[in-house]
């Protein structure tokens, strides 16, 4: 290794932590296209290598105008923390540490780190303690993998072992889902067999609840194993699935429920919002990120699973060169569904450790009452009509009542760049979504950001788009 390339890790913190302050106040963000991007990068393969410090300023001269300052204070699309700095310092020396995650021998720190942080987690989201905790990329393979242990289990109760004899040939297993579950609950399905379209719908309410009567039902109708998959945190909506109703149907039934809360879950931490998500601990895994709520950098997911070795079996490799899955330390590999792994521990023990219970209480309240404050703003304005009162961090506004005007005033806040939003479709029309889950966003913000969302739709109306 050379001066330069660590020179370069230098001047990459520097240019970072330059970007951090200035989005941090601008007025405003605009961002080139992939587009318009691309050709900044587009070039033959190099054919000799380059200088460590030449080669970090010249990607920070090509990407920054193509960064999306989804850090910035009023990004609200998706749903998006901030990656919150002390996250992402933790996250410098994860990857400055060069850890290899995987296990107890090649990380003792990163793998003691992921045990008391999972720990941690247990307890702000009131789980149960005896529960075990995979740390993933995200959401989406946190869901797979909790649906893996369920299948698991819920064969191995009928004596079928999925992990030696495979799916052919077993007992088939019925699905249960809510109407208005998130898309990449379907994802885990298909990796693992069970088939995105081969479920049962349970129907929901306005907000996008499973209805009771109709879970109760259908477990009722259910041959053989069942999986029944519920929500905290609609993705549109916000709202969560009623588990307290629920949960005791699916134990009686020997269902293994599953919960996607990779935003709502969060609810668990606030005591002014827990009662949403109130019997969620009855459950049997819970899938939720830490690149939403708890800011930290990405990627971050965990995967809960109540039957840790249902989540072991699942998951766990056994080599001669690796230490025995079981023994009594909690190798981190044996939870997710890669050996070779980046140590996400580091970043989500630093930010648990930065807002302690107090503060991730304080944040999630923060985002609620910044997400009802531009509800109660923008509500207001003639020809917008606010879909629902938001019960957590999501907002969903209609213009014109029309599909057409309500994409224009998406594009329109979109091109003004004062703030950040996108559209989605809510029960077949198009709504705009605002998302309030950054720790950046402040009352101030929410105030700016409903004046943006009320002159873009007044310039559509005004341009005659409406
Ligand atoms: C309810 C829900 N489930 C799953 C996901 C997927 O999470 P990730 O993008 O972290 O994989 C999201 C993302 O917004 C979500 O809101």
């Amino acid at each position: 290794m050379t001066d330069s390339d660590f020179t370069a890790m230098m001047h990459a913190a520097q240019a970072a932590i330059d970007y951090r302050r200035r989005i941090a106040t601008a007025e405003t963000t605009p961002a080139a296209t992939y587009a318009e991007i691309l050709p900044a990068f587009d070039a033959p393969v190099p054919e000799q290598g380059g200088d460590a410090d030449a080669i970090i300023a010249e990607l920070i001269e090509r990407a920054t105008p193509g960064i999306r300052a989804s850090t910035g204070p009023r990004f609200y699309g998706w749903v998006i923390g901030s990656s919150h700095p002390t996250g992402v310092a933790a996250d410098w020396l994860t990857a400055a540490w060069g850890q290899n995650a995987g296990n107890i021998l090649a990380a003792p720190a990163a793998s003691a780190v992921e045990a008391v942080a999972a720990r941690w987690l247990l307890e702000l989201l009131g789980l149960p303690g005896e529960a075990s905790v995979g740390f993933v990329t995200g959401a989406t393979v946190a869901n797979f993998v909790c649906l893996a242990a369920a299948r698991s289990e819920v064969l191995r109760r009928t004596g079928w072992d999925v992990e030696g004899d495979g799916m052919f040939g077993a007992p088939p297993i019925t699905v249960l889902i809510g109407a208005d579950a998130h898309a990449t609950v379907f994802s885990g399905l298909k990796y693992l067999g069970l088939g995105a379209k081969r479920v049962t719908w349970v129907a929901t309410d306005d907000a996008g609840r499973m209805l009771p009567s109709a879970f109760e039902t259908a477990l009722k109708a259910a041959p053989g194993p069942i999986i029944a998959i519920a929500q905290a945190g609609q993705i549109n909506s916000g709202a969560s699935d009623p588990f307290a109703a629920i949960a005791p149907m699916a134990r009686e039934a020997g269902a293994w429920l599953h919960v996607d809360g990779a935003f709502g879950l969060w609810a668990q931490a606030s005591p002014r919002y827990s009662h949403l998500t109130q019997g969620v601990e009855l459950a049997d895994s819970w899938a939720t990120d830490g690149h939403k709520w708890p800011q930290t950098p990405y990627d971050s997911g965990f995967a809960i699973v109540r039957d840790a070795e249902a989540h072991r079996r699942a998951m766990a490799i056994s080599a001669s060169y690796l230490p025995p899955a079981e023994g009594a330390e909690r190798d981190p590999s044996a939870y997710v569904p890669e050996l070779s792994r980046r140590a996400r521990g580091f970043a989500a023990w630093a930010m648990i450790r930065q807002l302690g219970r107090e503060g991730i209480a304080e944040m999630v309240e923060r985002c609620c009452r910044v997400a009802t404050r531009i509800a109660e703003r923008v509500a207001g304005e003639p020809g917008i009509a606010l879909v629902m009162t938001p019960e957590l961090n999501q907002v969903m506004f209609r213009f014109g009542d029309d599909d057409a005007a309500t994409l224009a005033t998406v594009q329109r806040v979109q091109d003004d760049a004062i703030a950040w939003i996108g559209g989605a479709l809510w029960h077949g029309k198009w709504v705009m979504r605002v998302s309030v889950s950054s720790s950046a966003t402040t009352e101030a913000d929410a105030d700016l950001t409903a004046e943006a969302i009320v002159s873009a739709w007044r310039a559509v109306r005004d341009a005659g788009e409406a």
